[in-house]
C-alpha cells in the first residue's frame, strides 16, 4: 500500500467509536444492571421475572445496559429464558412486535405470507409452554411507537399470555426517555404491568470524561491521546448533551490527525471534526424524521419565544390537525433525537414542559432546506 501503511495509524479498534459498539463494562451504571438482572432472576428458576420501565433521557446507557445483560443470558447459555429486544423505532404494530418475538421463540422468521395475529400469537404460547421457556421482552423506545394504542395492546398481550395458556410465563421491559410513561398506559395495562421504575440520570462532565478515556484506550494506541484533550471533548459532549457525538468527535478527530501525519491528537484536531460530527448528526436526524416531524421542528425554530408544550399545539393545530397524544409522540421523538429538550417548568396552576431549542435557528433551517 503506498498511503496507508497499517503502523501508521492512531486507531487499536476504530469500531469502539461507532454507535452500535456494545462496551463489556458500563461505567456509573452498576445500581441499574444490578436491578435489572436481579428482577430478571427469578425467571432462572421458571417463575415470572419482575416487569420494569426504565427511563432516563436519551444517551444515558439504557439501550446498552439491556442488550449487555441479553447478551450475557445468551452467552452464558442459559436454557429456560427467552430474551427478545425490539427496537420499536423500527417496528411500528403489535404484529411487527411479536413477529419479532416469533423469531426469537422459534429460531427462525415468520412466513412472509401474512400469519393472521390470534394464530401468531397462539403459535408462540404453544411453544413456549412446551419447552418450558419464560419469555422476557424489552421494548426499547416504546415512546416511539405509532400510538399510545399500539404501546398498550403489546404491553398486554404479553403479559396476559399466563392467562391464555396455563404455565406460559412472561415479563417484559418497557424503556423510555418520557418520565411520565406510566400514566399513559391504560388501567387494563395498569392492572398487571406493575413495573419496577429504573431510572438512568444524565451523565455529568467527568463521568463523561471517563467514559471517553475508557473508550479512547481502547479504540487509540498509547500515547495517540492526552488527557487535556479527551477534557475538552467531555466538556463540548456535555454541552451538547449526548456522547454518540463525543464519541465520533474522537473517531473524527483521529481520522484528522492520521491526515495530517501526526502520531498524536492535538486540540485543535478535536475543535475542527466537532462542528462536523454535530452537522452529521443533525443531518442523520433530518433523515430519521417524515415530512410532520420536520414540520414541527420547523415551527418550534422559527420563534424565539420558549413556548410550553400547550401553546406550542395551540399554533401547530392551526397548521395541522392532529391529536394531542400524537403531538406529544412528535415532541418526543425530536427530543429523543436531541433536536430539542423538553424542560420541566413549575406554574402557577401545576407543572408543565416548556420547549426549548438546543440549536441555532439558522443551523436546523440550514438541515431542513437540504431535506427539501
Ligand atoms: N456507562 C457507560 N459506559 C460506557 N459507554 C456508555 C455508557 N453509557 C452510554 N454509553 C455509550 O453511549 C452511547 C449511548 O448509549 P445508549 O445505551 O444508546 O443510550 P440510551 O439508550 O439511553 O439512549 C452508546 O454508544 C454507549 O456505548
Ligand atoms: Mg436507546
Amino acid at each position: 500500500m503506498k498511503y496507508l501503511s497499517w503502523d501508521e495509524t492512531l486507531f487499536r479498534n476504530p469500531e469502539v467509536f461507532d454507535p452500535e459498539y456494545l462496551p463489556e463494562e458500563l461505567v456509573f451504571r452498576e445500581q441499574q444492571l444490578n436491578r435489572i438482572s436481579s428482577n430478571i432472576k427469578p425467571a432462572l428458576n421458571r417463575s415470572r421475572p419482575v416487569n420494569m420501565l426504565c427511563l432516563g433521557p436519551p444517551g444515558t446507557g439504557k439501550t446498552s445496559s439491556i442488550k449487555l445483560i441479553f447478551k450475557e443470558i445468551v452467552e452464558s447459555e442459559i436454557q429456560n429464558l427467552v430474551p427478545v429486544y425490539v427496537n420499536c423505532q423500527l417496528v411500528n404494530s403489535n404484529q411487527g412486535i411479536f413477529a419479532k418475538i416469533f423469531e426469537k421463540v422459534y429460531g427462525y422468521p415468520l412466513p412472509s405470507y401474512g400469519v393472521p395475529f390470534p394464530k401468531l400469537y397462539a403459535s408462540i404460547l404453544k411453544k413456549l409452554a412446551e419447552s418450558e421457556k419464560v419469555l422476557i421482552v424489552a421494548l426499547d423506545d416504546v415512546n416511539l411507537l405509532l400510538d399510545d394504542k399500539i404501546m398498550n395492546e403489546a404491553i398486554y398481550a404479553i403479559l396476559k399470555a399466563h392467562e391464555e395458556v396455563e404455565g406460559v410465563k412472561t415479563g417484559v421491559i418497557a424503556i423510555g426517555t418520557d418520565l411520565k410513561l406510566a400514566a399513559r398506559l391504560d388501567s387494563r395495562v395498569g392492572s398487571i404491568f406493575h413495573p419496577d421504575e429504573i431510572y438512568f440520570p444524565p451523565y455529568g462532565e467527568i463521568e463523561i470524561f471517563e467514559i471517553l478515556k475508557k473508550r479512547c484506550e481502547l479504540g487509540f494506541y498509547q500515547g495517540a491521546i492526552e488527557d487535556e484533550v479527551i477534557e475538552k471533548v467531555a466538556e463540548l459532549t456535555f454541552e451538547a448533551g449526548d456522547l454518540r457525538v463525543g464519541l465520533y468527535t474522537l473517531k473524527m478527530a483521529g481520522m484528522e490527525a492520521e491526515r495530517r501525519g501526526s502520531r498524536k491528537i492535538e486540540l485543535d484536531d478535536v475543535l475542527k471534526s466537532f462542528e462536523g460530527s454535530r452537522k452529521v448528526f443533525l443531518r442523520k436526524c433530518m433523515s430519521m424524521l417524515d415530512d410532520l416531524e420536520r414540520e414541527l421542528l420547523k415551527e418550534i425554530y422559527s420563534t424565539d419565544e420558549d413556548l410550553t408544550t400547550g401553546e406550542l399545539f395551540e399554533r401547530f393545530l392551526e397548521k395541522k390537525k392532529l391529536s394531542y397524544t400524537k403531538f406529544y409522540n412528535l415532541l418526543s421523538k425530536l427530543e429523543n433525537l436531541r433536536v430539542i429538550d423538553l424542560v420541566f417548568k413549575s406554574l402557577k396552576k401545576g407543572r408543565t414542559r416548556v420547549i426549548m431549542r438546543r440549536f441555532d435557528s439558522e443551523v436546523i433551517m440550514g438541515a431542513l432546506r437540504e431535506f427539501k
